[in-house]
């Protein structure tokens, strides 16, 4: 048995993440501040692990969360393309300054590997697909930089510390648990929920942005195969974690359509500020490096996510 803190744990990623290591009977250590967070993401396994309230910015609690345990998955973090451009210091704070205090926290108490949670943004609006992780990367929202930003920390703290880091650039995960009601929500929690509740969901821009949209099982997989793949492997490096394939927002728009029996057509709006067009990942040296292969597919992961809105939300 081994230990992990995970950071963001109460959120859509950390949580499924917490309840994946309860299974396999690891011991977990939980750390959120419930701003994005919920506690109901974890009702069922909150007397199994170490769950503490406090913020990524407070470098105390950090690193008092971080001592004893083996592994950090370092998921925490204020997401959203749009909520840094629009207010780019909360999200600098916590995305910067948060990763600062837990690559600290870990080097202090000789954690073993932290896994990072960086992010496709990094790669920005660049020709070229699929993206390669050996292409320059071109951050173009803050939020694009502050992920970027983190993932320069983890090689560092590897080169100059010898603290071994991962990180994995996740291409638009989605999956059950994701908020869907907040202006800052992924896309497809929430063209989901608004086609539950009888709402037109609004496309920005033609719909022909493709997205490599990735089921959150396939995430899970990937870190748990970074905790165990061998150090000459994988530390200091970043690897794309996605299915391989790209999706527009029009074919998805149609898919979630015909699932939840939805018949209105879809309503386009301006382009959003920040966007990318594209994405489309090389998903090859997570294969090798990792192991790592896609388990739950694009259509799939859409209609075990449609069943869980439907469960939770549809009355
Ligand atoms: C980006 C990052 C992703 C990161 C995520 C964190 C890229 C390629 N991906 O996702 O790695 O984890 O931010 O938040 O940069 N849209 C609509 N209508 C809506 C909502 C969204 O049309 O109501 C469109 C957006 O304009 C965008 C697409 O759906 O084109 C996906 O948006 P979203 O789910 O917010 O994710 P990204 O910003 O692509």
């Amino acid at each position: 048995m081994a230990s992990y803190l995970i950071t963001g744990a109460a959120g859509f990623i950390g949580s499924h993440l917490a309840h994946a290591l309860v299974a396999r009977g690891e011991q977990v250590r939980g750390l959120d501040n419930f701003e994005t967070g919920l506690r109901s993401n974890l009702a069922d396994i909150v007397d199994q692990i170490d769950l503490r309230e406090a913020d990524l910015r407070d470098a105390d609690a950090v690193r008092s969360a971080c001592e004893g345990v083996d592994f950090v998955l370092h998921q925490g973090a204020l997401p959203s393309v749009p909520r840094s451009v629009k207010e780019p210091r909360p999200s600098h704070e916590t995305n910067i300054d948060g990763t600062f205090n837990v690559l600290e926290g870990a080097r202090a108490a000789g954690v073993k590997r932290v896994v990072y949670a960086a992010s496709s943004s990094a790669y920005g609006n660049q020709p070229g697909f699929p993206r390669v992780e050996t292409m320059a990367p071109q951050p173009i929202s803050p939020y694009a930089v502050q992920k970027l930003n983190g993932e320069l920390y983890m090689q560092s703290y590897w080169r100059v510390y010898g603290l071994e880091t991962v990180c994995l650039r996740y291409f638009n995960i989605f999956g059950p648990r994701q908020v869907p009601d907040s202006p800052y929500s992924g896309v497809m929690a929430r063209f989901i929920l608004q086609m539950l509740q009888g709402e037109r969901p609004v496309i920005f821009g033609d719909g022909e942005q493709g997205r490599d949209f990735t089921y959150i099982d396939n995430v899970v997989a990937a870190n748990l195969l970074s905790v165990q793949a061998p150090a000459t492997s994988v530390a200091g490096r970043v690897f794309n974690i996605a299915c391989g394939e790209r999706h527009t927002l029009n074919e998805t728009y149609d898919i979630l359509a015909t699932l939840l029996g939805f018949m209105h057509p879809s309503i386009h709006g301006p382009d959003r500020e920040g966007d990318v067009r594209d994405s489309l990942a090389d998903i090859s040296a997570a294969r090798k490096a990792l192991n790592y292969a896609p388990q739950v597919g694009f259509e799939e992961g859409l209609r075990r996510t449609v069943a869980w809105y439907h469960d939770e939300f549809a009355r």
